[in-house]
């Protein structure tokens, strides 16, 4: 990959790209050739697009329509989906997965597949299950043909952020920090936009299938620089994350049991023996991810066992190679020996709040992928929804930046109502995340967000782990200097956290992903979509209704940090 510098002077940036997978590589290339767009990178294909074996959904099977797409993603978002930006991805999927084959996607022939959650087939897979690693690949090659420049081993630091207009308190970006691994330093990049694609933050748990890159580096940046996040309290649990004692946990794709494999508890009986009505193995991701976390606690283990020897092994090489090869590579044959798995922090539904164009609440600043919460998803994400966004929001940030001019206007903000009030230190028990060196600080935090955010929560152990997070914040707040590196990455993922956390112990109702073991029922109150900002005294809250037509959009009320960098 070419090296920015030589290529363009970084003044000259009308887009800088943050993040190589679907969507950052997508507004890259829906730009190439009419603004001046560079792109830098943590790792190029370091991400999560490059692991994803689901595929991609969209409406192209003989009888379906981006109608019926549309609702089953509003179902499966538990009544927190946006219904304008559901109908418009869905709608557009279909020209998404051609302009992918323009960039050179192949995808398996034959009809589409089903998976959970959707009412007909219409997921498109690539080399079985491995569609994201296609589709990564053709967009790099794309990139690479186009000579698009590209700086790897490169993250980002700060976003810039100077005034904007003669309305106090707003501000606009105009580039980013970023830290350049090989040079050792770090660099400051001027754009006109900067388009945010780092993806998720699910490193923030122990058990992840998310990259180590996913480190909540964008959402951290974007909320330092002043933007909105929403529904950060979303999290989905898969199932089966494989349990060899990797990370990120190589996974095993929910196809499989559509495929005929079952969910077997640690002693090797059939999981749904223990389950209720409705909790078959191929119920929702969260209510298997219950049911197995259920049955883990009675045995006191930390893994069940999915069973794939009912797959033919020629069924196995040809529509599950990734599946086959990373069991091989841990010691396990699935087509004679059961594979352990437990519930693994899979996607990140909250982010950097956006509209269906990937613009956030700050002029100059988009987000798009995982690292944006478009409303897409509400509460829980539809299977194979989310190259699907990446591919279309990709797309309409590109066209909306070319109307724009390259800056991209910014949407409303919401109205932020509350000062979050944090718990204080625990008495009881000790939960330190700090000392020991990053490393060991991001593992506690791992650990800690394992337990206590997990698959399912109550206010005591979310209170701990918020308690521990202000002690661990206040006392790094003093250092004034750019964090980079291991150290910053765990600030990030401390700051991530804490915003987390403060929207998980708010809501006090279970919906979607977020499972209250206190508060067991979905309430018409919670009907709403939770909003935060740094503020004057920390961070703040407000709420965005849900209507059926779409979300409200109220105007910003509370005023945002002053100390915005
Ligand atoms: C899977 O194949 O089970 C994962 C697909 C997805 O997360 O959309």
């Amino acid at each position: 990959m070419s090296e920015l510098a030589g290529q363009h002077n970084p003044d000259d940036l009308d887009v800088l790209v943050v993040g190589s997978g679907i969507a950052g590589l997508t507004v890259a290339l829906g730009l190439a050739g009419r603004l001046r767009v560079a792109v830098v990178s943590k790792e190029m294909g370091g991400g999560s697009t490059e692991l994803a074996q689901g595929g991609i959904a969209a409406a192209v099977g003989a009888g379906d329509t981006a109608a019926a797409h549309a609702v089953d993603t509003l179902v499966a978002a538990a009544g927190l989906g946006d219904t304008g930006v559901a109908e418009l991805v869905t709608a557009q999927a279909a020209e998404a997965v051609a302009r992918l084959v323009g960039f050179g996607a192949r995808f398996d022939t034959g009809a589409p597949a089903r998976e959970g959650g959707h009412g007909v087939a219409r997921v498109l897979h690539a080399r079985g299950d491995a569609t994201g690693a296609e589709i990564s690949h053709a967009l790099m090659g794309a990139v690479k043909d186009r000579g698009l420049p590209v700086l790897t081993g490169t993250s980002l630091i700060e976003l810039l952020v100077e005034p904007a207009g003669r309305t106090e308190g707003t501000r606009r970006v105009v580039g980013a920090l970023v830290y350049d691994g090989a040079l050792k330093k770090v660099r400051a990049l001027r754009a006109r936009t900067t388009v945010l694609a780092t993806g998720g933050y699910g490193q923030l748990w122990a058990g992840t299938t998310s990259p180590v890159t996913c480190s909540g580096d964008g959402l951290a940046a974007a909320l330092r620089a002043g933007a909105q996040l929403a529904d950060l309290e979303f999290v989905q649990f898969h199932p089966t994350g494989m349990a060899f004692g990797l990370d990120p946990r190589p996974l095993a794709s929910e196809a499989l049991r559509g495929a005929g494999a079952r969910l077997r508890d640690s002693a090797g009986r059939y999981l749904h023996e223990h389950n209720g009505p409705g909790e078959g193995d191929l119920a929702p991701r969260d209510v298997v991810s219950r049911s197995m976390a259920r049955r883990m606690a009675e045995l006191g283990t930390d893994y069940c066992l999915l069973d794939a020897t009912p797959i033919e092994p020629e069924e196995l090489q040809g529509h599950f190679p990734t599946f086959l090869r990373s069991c091989l590579a841990a010691g396990t044959d699935p087509g004679t020996a059961h594979v352990p798995v437990s519930p693994t922090a899979h996607y990140t539904m909250g982010g950097v709040l956006t509209d269906g164009d990937g613009r956030t609440t700050l002029e100059g600043l988009m987000a798009v992928g995982e690292v944006g919460c478009s409303g897409l998803h509400g509460a829980n994400r539809l299977a194979s929804n989310s190259l699907l966004e990446g591919a279309v929001v990709g797309a309409r940030a590109a066209a909306a930046l070319l109307e724009d001019d390259g800056r991209a206007a910014p949407r409303p903000a919401v109205a932020l109502v509350e000062v979050v009030s944090e718990p204080a230190p625990g008495e009881l028990i000790d939960l330190s995340l700090q000392g020991g060196g990053p490393a060991a600080e991001r593992a506690a935090l791992r650990e800690a967000m394992q337990t206590y955010v997990g698959v399912s929560r109550n206010g005591a152990g979310l209170e701990l782990v918020g308690a521990a997070l202000a002690a661990a914040a206040s006392s790094s707040e003093a250092d004034h200097e750019p964090l980079v590196g291991a150290r910053a990455e765990v600030e990030n993922m401390r700051q991530v956290a804490r915003a987390t956390v403060a929207l998980a112990l708010r809501r006090c109702e279970s919906r979607g992903a977020h499972w209250r073991t206190d508060h067991p029922g979905t309430s018409e109150r919670w009907r709403t979509r939770q909003v935060l900002a740094l503020s004057a005294g920390g961070m703040a809250v407000g709420e965005l209704a849900v209507a059926d037509g779409g979300a409200t959009e109220p105007a910003l009320s509370v005023a945002p940090a002053a100390g915005a960098q």
